[in-house]
């Protein structure tokens, strides 16, 4: 199943890159990445877990972050160092927020539904700093990609530091690495 995603995802890009005179080094924008990753797999329900540094997390767990990162787009985030200057990067941010649907367009699953429950697990996972930024990061590539709902919400692109101090990837915590 692994090789098979993987060898669907290296299609994806040999087909970009064979229609768009892109440099490649444009492919190692952060920005860029999770594009791909969103193409490639728009239901992560039915998926492994595969980037290196991920484990194992049942649904509702990442449901937890994913009702975080939706609250922080119309009030303050609630990550350990927010932006101390952060304002919200919708539109409008009474009337017309971010929903789980815009990302998650499988209609055989309501992941509007899916509610927001803290577990342990959550608790350890926020200190777990290489799945937080592997999760975000492809999080904020669906929310600036063209081809989800999320995106014409907003006024601008949304990067690391629209909700944290510092962009978190830059942070001397490689403890996992
Ligand atoms: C901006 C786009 C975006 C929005 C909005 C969004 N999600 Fe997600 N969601 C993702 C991406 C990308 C993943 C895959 C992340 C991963 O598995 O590493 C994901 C994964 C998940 C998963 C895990 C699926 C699995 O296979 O394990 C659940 C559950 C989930 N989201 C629920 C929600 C809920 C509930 C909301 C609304 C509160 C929501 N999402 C809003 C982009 C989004
Ligand atoms: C829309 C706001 C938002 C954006 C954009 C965002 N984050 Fe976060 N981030 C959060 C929230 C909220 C949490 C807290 C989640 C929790 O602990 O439940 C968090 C937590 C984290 C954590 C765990 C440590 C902490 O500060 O709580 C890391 C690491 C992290 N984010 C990395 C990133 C990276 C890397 C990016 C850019 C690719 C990013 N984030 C973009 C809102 C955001």
């Amino acid at each position: 199943m692994k090789a098979f995603c993987l060898g669907i995802i290296v299609l994806l890009v040999m087909t970009a890159c064979s229609q768009n005179i892109e440099p490649v080094s444009n492919g190692d924008r952060i920005e860029n990445a999770p594009k791909v990753d969103a193409a490639a797999n728009p239901r992560p329900l039915a998926t492994p877990e595969g980037a290196a540094g991920e484990v194992e997390v049942p649904p509702f767990v990442k449901a937890y972050f994913m009702h975080m990162f939706v609250e922080a787009l119309y009030s303050v985030p609630g990550n350990k160092h927010p932006n101390p200057n952060w304002s919200s990067p919708l539109k409008d941010p009474v009337n017309n927020r971010v929903w789980c649907t815009d990302c998650h367009t499988d209609t055989s699953i309501d992941f509007g539904k899916i509610p927001k429950q803290r577990s342990p697990m959550n608790e350890q996972l926020e200190n777990n700093h290489e799945f937080m930024v592997g999760l975000m990061t492809k999080w904020v590539g669906r929310l600036n990609s063209d081809e989800f709902g999320a995106k014409a919400k907003l006024k601008q692109p949304v990067t690391c530091t629209t909700c944290h101090a510092t962009d978190p990837r830059q942070e001397p915590q490689t403890r996992r690495q």
